[in-house]
């Protein structure tokens, strides 16, 4: 196993990331992780990540000198190249700035640049430099900027590079990871193939007869989570709370993917959560009701469980690894994701313990362990969808009619998304309803009616987006189509804001 640690890189997942999908396990761990807790890990190798910090500056992440007694294989990767070369007794300065694309002569061969030509392309993004090594350590490539842009020392196993191998633009990157598995020997057993007995072995381990329950949303994470729980024991509940605030015909899709099980509860609250957020139109007081209710709907159908006799001791959840590791900032909707994940407290109020299948896994390896599943990919890649729903679609405050209107524009969208094959090249797309009326004409007759919100994004993990550029003829026939049969509609409107400085939904 590979141990990253993490100096703050937006990008440290994807080491981990593309380490595992060279076959070799890893984990990534906060650059203030204890020494125990490392060596209990059993690392083959260690891989210290980039940061946005300088070297020099005060409060900047250490690293913990003991690593080095460990005698396994170090990789440092821009802020961890800097580090390295730094507490070994080298010399990094501030200033010559290069950002963007750069190209990496080879000064001399060393197994971490093994195989790769003598001039590649590298992805660049770094304030200081190492401009002097410690003893014992020598240059192995430079770019045009960089003098020291990776270096090695053969004997000790220890080596740094300025540049990212983990991300798509240094063209050869994979293969210098590689070779740092090589370097440390690390053995290749890992694959999600091999996952699902071993989850499913260890779910059952776990839960033994006791009963799960797991509130479902039609989501990905949710439903890979519940089908691997329910390889594990018959004893399994799920709660599917249609909550009034869902997209067309989606409470028939999400029973047509939860056919197959036996316990399959949809609990029809729709009437109470419309009437609870009826007139509030403050976005986050009605993020909040839509919670508190969720809760409360949900503690009812574990009472009603263990009225009938049904021991439930455990919560399913669909936790992934990125809900649960900290790094680099994370974002105010990442933290609201989590409270939801978390049901609000839930499992300390009915001692309910937790019980999370793919804690260890990636969104891409959750959807691969799916394709194992058998799970049809149409439900595997479906667009997020947050919790509460349309209610944070129809801007302000949220009635019936509005509902009704956005869910039929709303698919209009999809459909035309689907039809002409950008609904798989979109992260995520949905219409939203403004609060606001404006004037049009329609045959000889004025219109007064509500203006749709497009929103289409690209994205990779929905911290940062940018907008889509749909084919103007696409935008074209979705706007005309919505105008032409959502009555009350006379005006479509297309949102061209990234994140940031925007948020992917509208509230
Ligand atoms: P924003 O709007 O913050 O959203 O850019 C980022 C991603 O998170 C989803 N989202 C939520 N998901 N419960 C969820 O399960 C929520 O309360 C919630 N709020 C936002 C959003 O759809 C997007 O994919």
């Amino acid at each position: 196993m590979i141990l990253i640690i993490d100096f703050g890189s937006q990008v440290s997942h994807l080491i981990t990331r593309r380490i595992r999908q060279l076959g070799v396990f890893s984990e990534i761990v906060p650059c203030t992780t204890s020494m125990a807790a490392i060596k209990s890990m059993k690392p083959d190798g260690i891989i210290l990540s980039g940061g946005p910090r300088s070297v020099y500056e005060k409060g900047a992440p250490d690293m913990n000198r003991e690593l080095f007694s460990l005698g396994i294989p170090i990789l440092g990767i821009c802020y961890g190249h800097q580090i390295l070369a730094h507490v070994l007794g080298g010399k990094v300065v501030s200033g010559s700035r290069e950002y963007g694309l750069g190209r990496l002569s080879i000064l001399k061969s060393s197994s971490i640049l093994e195989g790769l030509s003598g001039s590649e392309q590298v992805w660049m993004s770094h304030g200081d430099s190492v401009i002097e090594l410690p003893e014992g350590f020598e240059a192995v490539g430079s770019t045009a900027d960089c003098k020291i842009a990776a270096f090695a020392n053969e004997k000790e196993r220890i080596y740094g590079v300025q540049f990212h191998p983990e991300v798509q633009h240094t063209v050869n990157g994979t293969r210098i990871l590689d070779n740092f598995i090589s370097i440390c020997n690390a053995k290749k057993d890992y694959s999600v193939k091999g996952l699902v007995k071993r989850i499913v072995d260890e779910v059952k381990a776990t839960v033994k007869d006791d009963g799960v329950i797991m509130a479902v949303s039609g989501g990905v994470d949710s439903l890979v989570a519940s089908f691997l729980i329910a390889k594990a024991t018959k004893n399994l509940h799920l709660v599917f709370v249609d909550n009034g605030l869902l997209r067309k015909g989606e409470v028939d899709e999400v029973r047509e993917i939860f056919s197959g099980f036996e316990n399959f509860n949809v609990v029809d609250a729709s009437s109470s959560f419309i009437s609870r957020i009826g007139g509030v139109t403050e976005p986050e007081a009605k993020r909040k009701i839509i919670g508190n209710l969720f809760v409360e709907v949900f503690e009812r159908k574990v009472e009603d469980l263990r009225e009938n006799g049904i021991n439930v001791s455990y919560l399913g959840q669909g936790t992934i690894y990125p809900d649960r590791i900290e790094s680099a900032q994370p974002s105010k909707s990442a933290s609201l994701i989590k409270t939801h994940h978390n049901v609000g407290g839930l499992p300390e109020r009915m001692k309910l313990r937790l019980v999370e299948p793919l804690r260890d896994l990636y969104k891409d390896e959750v959807r691969e362990l799916g394709i194992e599943l058998g799970i049809g990919k149409r439900f595997l890649f479906r667009h997020p969808f947050p919790g509460p729903g349309l209610a944070v679609r129809v801007l302000g405050e949220v009635t019936g009619e509005k509902l009704a209107i956005l869910r039929e524009a709303d698919s209009i969208f999809i459909d035309e998304l689907k039809k002409s094959g950008f609904y798989e090249k979109t992260w995520q797309a949905f219409a939203a309803l403004l609060p606001v009326k404006s004037v049009g004409v329609m045959g000889d007759e004025r219109t007064y009616g509500y203006i749709i919100a497009l929103r289409a994004v690209v994205s990779a993990d929905a911290m940062t987006a940018d907008w889509a550029k749909l084919p103007l003829e696409l935008l074209e026939s979705v706007s005309s189509r919505i105008v032409r049969s959502v009555k009350g509609v006379n005006r479509v409107v297309y949102d061209i804001t990234q994140k940031p400085p925007g948020t992917i939904e509208f509230e």
